[in-house]
C-alpha cells in the first residue's frame, strides 16, 4: 500500500518554495526539520524524531554537539578564512593533531568528500608516475562494482549506478572496475603494471551497507603491498567511530596507504574533508599543483580538532559496538517476513525489504516518520539505520518499538 500522509500547511509551504525555485536533484522523504540536538530532530510543526541516517554519517557525534559548536562559535569570532595564500595559525596545529591521531606523516585538508576522493586519485596517479615508474598518462586506478564516493565527473566515471552516470558522459580515463569482495578479480587486475592504486570502502554504505566477508580488507592489503598497488580507503562515511573502531579498516588491523576522510570530520557543522599519507606520496604534490580556497581554513581546522577530541573523550566507537550489536539482535526479534536481511557492523546498518510491493521501502519510512523515525531508503528496497553514536539503550529499544509498529502498514 502508499501510506498517505497529511502534511502541514507550513510543510507545505516549505516543500513547495524548495519545488519551485530549488533543482530537482534529491527525492527527500516530505518533512522540514528545524532543530536538532543529539539523537532527535524536530521539524517545522515541532514534531520530534530520532535521527536515524545522521545526515548520512556526518552527525556522528549528535547534533549540535555543544563542544563541537562552542569551537565553531569562538573561532568565527576571531577568524575563519585566510586562504593559502597565506599561513594561519591553526592549520599546522590542527595538522599536527590529525596525523599523530592517524598515524600518518602528512594530511592535505579539502572541503566535501568528493574532493577527497579527488585528491587521493591525484595523489595516487602522480605517484604511480613519479615512484613507481608508470609511464605518462597510462596510469590506472581500480574501483570496486558498487562503489559511491560522490557526483564529481570522476566520482560518476567510476560508478556502476545508472542515476549516476547515465546522459552525463564523456568519462573520466584510466577507471576500472572489479566486483566488490573478489580478491582473485582484484589480482587479475594487478597483473597489469599501470595499476596506481585500488580505491574502495571497507564497508560499501550507499550500496545498502554491503559489509565484505572477513578478511577481505586485510586481503586488499596484502595484494596491494605485494603488487606495489596504493590501498586507498574511502571511510568517508564508514570512518570516525560508525561501525565501531576510529576506522572500519581497523576491524582488520589494516593501514591504507592513503585515508579519505570528510562528513563526521567535522561532526557536521560545515564540509571537512582530510586525505592522509606519507610523505613518499604526499610529496609528489608540490606548491600550485593541488588545493582550494576553503581547505584547511581556520574555521575548519579548529572544528575538526574539536569534533574528532570529542569521538574520543565520549568513547563512541565502543557505544557504536555495543549499541550497534543490541540494534541488530532487536531487529532479528521481531522476526519479520518483510525484512530479508539484516546487516552491518556498529551503528551502520540496514535491512532489506522483501515485499511485492516496490515503494515497500519508501511506504515504511514514511510511516517511521508518522511514528517519530526518520530513515532513507537507498537503491529501491535497502533502508539504512545509521543514528548519531550518542544513542543510548534506551533510545534503541524505544526506535525498536517504532520500527516494530510501522512494519505493520506493510
Ligand atoms: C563513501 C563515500 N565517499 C564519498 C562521499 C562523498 O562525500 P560528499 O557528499 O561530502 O562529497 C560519500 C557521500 O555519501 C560517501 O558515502
Amino acid at each position: 500500500m502508499h501510506s498517505t500522509i497529511s502534511l502541514s500547511d507550513k510543510t507545505n509551504y516549505y516543500l513547495n518554495l524548495e519545488e519551485k525555485y530549488g533543482a530537482h536533484n534529491y527525492h527527500p522523504l516530505p518533512v522540514v526539520l528545524k532543530k536538532g540536538l543529539g539523537v532527535h530532530l524536530w521539524d517545522v510543526d515541532d514534531k520530534q524524531y530520532y535521527d536515524f541516517l545522521s545526515g548520512y554519517s556526518a552527525v556522528n557525534q549528535g547534533h549540535c554537539h555543544p563542544k563541537i559548536v562552542d569551537a565553531l562559535k569562538s573561532q568565527a569570532d576571531i577568524l575563519t578564512l585566510t586562504s593559502r595564500a597565506f599561513h594561519n595559525n591553526l592549520l599546522g596545529e590542527y595538522e599536527q593533531y590529525i596525523t599523530s591521531y592517524f598515524g600518518y606523516d602528512k594530511v592535505l585538508p579539502m572541503n566535501t568528500g568528493v574532493e577527497g576522493g579527488e585528491t587521493a586519485i591525484k595523489l595516487a596517479r602522480r605517484w604511480g608516475y613519479q615512484v613507481k615508474g608508470i609511464e605518462k598518462n597510462n596510469a590506472k586506478i581500480i574501483f570496486a562494482e558498487g562503489n559511491f564516493w560522490g557526483r564529481t565527473m570522476a566520482a560518476i566515471s567510476s560508478s556502476t549506478d545508472p542515476s549516476s552516470y547515465n546522459n552525463f558522459g564523456p568519462f573520466m580515463p584510466g577507471f576500472e572496475l572489479v566486483p566488490y569482495n573478489d580478491l582473485v578479480s582484484l589480482e587479475k587486475a594487478f597483473q597489469d603494471k599501470n595499476v596506481a592504486a585500488f580505491m574502495f570502502e571497507p564497508i560499501q554504505g550507499e550500496a545498502g551497507v554491503v559489509v565484505p566477508d572477513e578478511g577481505y580488507i586485510a586481503g586488499v592489503r596484502k595484494l596491494c603491498s605485494e603488487y606495489n598497488v596504493l590501498m586507498i580507503a574511502d571511510e568517508i562515511q564508514t570512518g570516525l567511530a560508525r561501525t565501531g573502531k576510529m576506522l572500519a579498516c581497523d576491524h582488520e588491523n589494516v593501514k591504507p596507504d592513503i585515508l579519505i576522510l570528510g562528513k563526521a570530520l567535522s561532526g557536521g557543522m560545515l564540509p571537512i574533508s582530510a586525505v592522509l599519507c606519507n610523505d613518499e606520496i604526499m610529496l609528489t604534490i608540490k606548491p600550485g599543483e593541488h588545493g582550494s580556497t576553503y581547505g584547511g581554513n581556520p574555521l575548519a581546522c579548529k572544528v575538526a580538532m574539536s569534533a574528532l577530541q570529542v569521538l574520543k573523550d565520549e568513547k563512541m566507537a565502543e557505544n557504536a559496538t555495543e549499541m550497534g550489536v543490541l540494534f541488530r539482535n532487536e531487529l532479528l526479534k521481531i522476526n519479520s517476513p518483510f525484512i530479508s536481511c539484516i546487516r552491518g557492523r556498529g551503528l551502520l546498518n540496514a535491512i532489506v525489504i522483501n515485499h511485492k510491493n516496490p515503494d515497500a521501502a519508501w511506504d515504511l519510512c514514511m510511516e517511521l516518520k508518522v511514528q517519530g523515525l526518520l530513515a532513507k531508503p537507498t537503491h529501491g528496497d535497502k533502508i539504512r539505520f545509521a543514528p548519531p553514536l550518542t544513542i543510548t539503550k534506551e533510545q534503541i529499544l524505544d526506535s525498536i518499538t517504532i520500527i516494530k509498529q510501522s512494519l505493520s502498514i506493510l
